[in-house]
């Protein structure tokens, strides 16, 4: 796949665990991206190379540079890794920008109100959606209801503050902390999480709810809460867009899964692979020091497609199989060897 090399410009401390990587953009062909879609970084960490998506915090045609902002996962290597060790002037590998969870003025009209759902690291996108349309004064009115653990733990303060001073009439925030702590500057801070009756009161005011467009990013929780306010208001599937930073996995899927050796065939390279019962195909690849593309580990952008020369193949994690996989095919980020011979071929 074709990568990039950009250089880091700027880094901003946004709290204990996370940090806003500032990248510079190109000097002659510019990297073009939407707001809401994602950068993918690739490190090479003691010997072995670690591919991950960050979603832009940055907007385009608001931000000078290719924001990217990330949180510390407990033992995560590359969010470790990133937040204490990655320095200005660095260079970061990068795959050009990817995702679908994105706001696009054309298909979207004027009228819509536009509701941004998140919690924790994911207001990254939402904060790049509400700038672009803040900015851009595309005309639709933006609500974000973001749920945190407290004050401490909100990213991008200044920046929503900024957002909110500067675009009173089209800009409402609503902050959910389950630890609540009054803080002078916020306003609408709610104690409790982002439940059922938490979105409805949010919702109360919105005469056309069936015209509204919801973008959620943050945990299945949230999600769901969300959704099933919606559904009763009969919003409709196509307004509701979510974006998933992390696959939730339903451990029963794993009972007819066992250990085993499999084969993967790359130009003319064959490598046996084990693949411990748990671990997808994709991790044991690299584990193997099998050089395979991928970026979301979320069975979305394709990027791990293989095809199936031999043998059974499960895939766990994905919420619908994707149209564009054929019978033959499957995804190694979310695949899991059922029998003993599989053979996979990846390009
Ligand atoms: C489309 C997309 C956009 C993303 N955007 C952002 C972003 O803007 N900011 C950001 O901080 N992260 C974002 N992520 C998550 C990010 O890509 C990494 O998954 C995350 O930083 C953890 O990587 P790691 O190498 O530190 O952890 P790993 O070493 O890969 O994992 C360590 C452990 O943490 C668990 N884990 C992995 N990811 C998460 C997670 N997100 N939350 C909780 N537990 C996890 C794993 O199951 C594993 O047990 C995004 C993911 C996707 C798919
Ligand atoms: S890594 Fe994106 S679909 Fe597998």
């Amino acid at each position: 796949m074709l990568t990039f090399t950009l250089k880091i410009a700027e880094i901003i401390r946004e709290n204990s665990d996370t940090v806003t990587l500032c990248l510079k953009q190109p000097g002659l062909k510019k990297i073009k991206y939407l707001p809401g879609q994602y950068l993918t970084l690739i490190f090479r960490i003691n010997g072995r190379k670690y591919i991950r998506p960050y979603s832009f915090s940055s907007a385009p045609g608001v931000d000078q540079y290719l924001c990217v902002t990330v949180k510390r996962v407990p033992g995560g290597i590359v969010s470790n890794h990133i937040n204490d060790f990655v320095k200005i002037d660095d260079v970061v590998e990068i795959f050009p920008p990817m995702g679908e969870f994105t706001f696009n003025p054309e298909q979207i009209g004027a009228d819509k109100h536009i509701f941004l759902w998140g919690a924790g690291s994911g207001i990254t996108p939402l904060i790049s959606i509400a700038k672009y349309i803040l900015h851009n004064k595309t005309g639709n009115k933006v609500i974000l209801v973001y749920g945190n653990r407290n004050t401490e733990a909100v990213i991008f303060k200044d920046q929503i503050f900024a957002l909110e001073r500067e675009f009173q009439k089209d800009f409402d925030t609503w902050h959910f902390h389950t630890q609540l702590s009054l803080v002078e500057g916020y306003t609408n801070v709610i104690q409790g999480r982002i439940s059922p009756e938490t979105v409805l009161s949010v919702m109360k005011n919105e005469t056309n709810l069936s015209e509204t467009i919801h973008y959620i990013c943050g945990p299945a929780g949230l999600k769901e809460s969300v959704r099933n306010v919606l559904n009763k208001f009969s919003v409709p599937d196509e307004n509701v867009l979510t974006e998933d930073f992390e696959v939730v996995k339903d451990l029963t899927d794993f009972e007819d899964i066992t250990t085993q050796f499999i084969e993967i065939v790359k130009g003319g390279d064959r490598t046996k692979v084990e693949v411990t019962k748990g671990n997808s195909i994709l991790n044991a690849g690299l584990d193997a020091l099998v050089d395979l593309d991928y970026s979301c580990q979320t069975g979305s952008c394709m990027l791990c497609k293989a095809k199936i020369l031999r043998g059974n193949v499960k895939m766990i994690g994905l919420k619908r199989i994707p149209e564009q996989l054929a019978k033959d095919e499957c995804l190694l980020c979310c695949g899991y060897p059922l029998s003993d011979n599989v053979q996979l071929a990846v390009f």
